[in-house]
């Protein structure tokens, strides 16, 4: 995540006031409050409580953590200077609803950078991680439609945000090529933590060493001296509340 979240932190100048929507566990949220620096402030907002848990354990004030869902904040109007999200919009269940409530607590002029996944098949790693996931467990949740991480298309977000309201938009794909973690540890570490990966590992254990043998196989073209090195693409998705 780290070349992400480098991009949207970057949209943080010193001593704005900066809410990171979807903040999970908080890695956004602190390199946030690095740029915003002690004249700013850094508010993280994310509607499950063990995230917010556990970004708690790393929490340095005047940063915050609350608990509410994103077409719900609350907060006064016009409170941000920026918002930023990364790989959350997606998983909104209104995104219009969310777009305009990131509207409302943004000031004039006030920001909102953002990313979600490109369609899976435009990167290396999530395409394997798929198709070895439908080869050795069919049956599985994750087989037909899009999974909810890739189906944010850039059209549907510049649609959203045109109906909330927003202005100066964009949608850029960016690609980081990144170093993977050892495999096929990681490969399956990271799918047990993934709620398709977590139901495969609770109904059929054996089955996630399999697909994460899988994965490294069909990733040995991007084999190199440090390791795999895979491109990962994602949209950047920016907007304006009008001035
Ligand atoms: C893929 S995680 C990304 C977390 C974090 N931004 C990161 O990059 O590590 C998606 C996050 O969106 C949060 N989320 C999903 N729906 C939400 C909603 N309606 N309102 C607020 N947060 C939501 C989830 O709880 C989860 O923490």
């Amino acid at each position: 995540m780290a070349p992400f979240v480098a991009a949207l932190a970057s949209e943080v100048g010193e001593g704005d006031a900066a809410l990171d929507l979807a903040c999970g566990t908080g890695y956004l949220t602190f390199a946030a409050a690095e740029r915003a620096g002690a004249s700013g402030r850094v508010v993280g907002v994310d509607v499950n409580q063990a995230m917010l848990d556990v970004a708690a354990r790393r929490l340095v004030p005047p940063t915050t953590l609350v608990r509410a869902p994103a077409d719900a904040m609350p907060f006064a109007d016009a409170e941000f200077d920026v918002v930023v999200c990364q790989q959350g919009l997606q998983f909104f269940p209104d995104l219009c609803a969310a777009l305009t409530e990131i509207g409302r607590v943004l000031c004039p002029g006030g920001r909102l950078a953002a990313t979600s996944w490109a369609p899976r098949d435009r990167s290396p790693y999530h395409e394997a991680q798929g198709q070895a996931a439908r080869a050795a467990d069919p049956g599985h949740t994750d087989g037909s439609a899009p999974p909810a991480a890739f189906a944010l298309t850039k059209q549907r977000f510049l649609q959203a945000a045109t109906a909330a309201g927003l202005v100066h938009l964009a949608a850029e794909e960016i690609t980081a090529d990144v170093v993977l973690p050892a495999l096929p540890a990681f490969a399956a570490a990271h799918l047990t933590a993934l709620p398709f990966g977590a139901e495969i590992a609770s109904r059929a254990p054996d089955t996630i060493s399999v697909i994460a043998q899988a994965i490294t196989d069909s990733l040995s073209a991007y084999q190199t001296p440090e390791g795999f090195k895979v491109p990962f693409v994602s949209n950047l998705l920016t907007a304006r509340k009008p001035s």
